[in-house]
């Protein structure tokens, strides 16, 4: 069982900027071929759980539901799933060692873990055993963190390091001990 992130952060560490947009992610030139990652990360997994603001973010772009998982939207304001996302889109709250209990038990055991404060909520509790980061060379002298207070330091492993032909970094790491 793993809970995996897989995010794209900004040199200076922010996940959105000043303005809560990610226009600074469609900058980003496609590579000649693969999409850095991705589709080998979401074949892998087994489910996503993400904050509700993630959820909302991703609702107001106007493409088709980019997820073929089922989402796991953490949150304590929604009561019903968003109109047409039924059967594609499930609410969950409470603790997350509850929330993985179940959703491990229901037989979800790669989790994609979405969400700056999901993430950060996540690491505090050091629920995380992965983390792919692919670096966008931009500084947004702002915005909404990746990380933030921990109680304890978290140990983790370099895995692996790629560089794609449109310049951009991705680091793979794995917590250890
Ligand atoms: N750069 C990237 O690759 C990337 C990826 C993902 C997201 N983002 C950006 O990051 C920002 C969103 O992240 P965010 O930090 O605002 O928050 P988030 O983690 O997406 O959502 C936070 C919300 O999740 C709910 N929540 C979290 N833990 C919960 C729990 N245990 N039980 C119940 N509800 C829980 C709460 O919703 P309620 O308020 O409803 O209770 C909380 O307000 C957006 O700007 C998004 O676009 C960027």
């Amino acid at each position: 069982m793993s809970n995996i992130v897989f995010i794209a952060t900004s040199l200076d560490g922010f996940i959105a900027d000043k303005n809560g947009s990610l226009d600074w992610l469609n900058e980003i030139e496609p590579i000649e071929s693969g999409d850095m990652g991705y589709s080998d990360h979401m074949e892998r997994i087994d489910a996503l759980v993400m904050g509700r603001n993630t959820l909302q973010m991703v609702l107001s772009f106007d493409v088709e539901w980019p997820y073929s998982k089922p989402v796991y939207a953490l949150s304590n304001t929604l009561s019903e799933v968003p109109k047409g996302y039924e059967g594609k889109v499930f609410l969950v709250k409470g603790p997350l060692k509850e929330v993985l209990k179940k959703l491990n038990k229901e037989g979800f055991k790669n989790l994609y873990i979405d969400g700056g404060i999901t993430i950060q909520n996540f690491l505090k509790e050091d629920l995380i055993d992965e983390m792919i980061i692919t670096t966008i060379p931009v500084l947004l002298g702002g915005g909404a963190s990746l990380f933030g207070e921990l109680n304890n330091p978290l140990h983790f492993k370099h895995i692996k390091s790629e560089r794609f032909d449109n310049g951009i970094v991705q680091n793979h790491f794995q917590r250890i001990g």
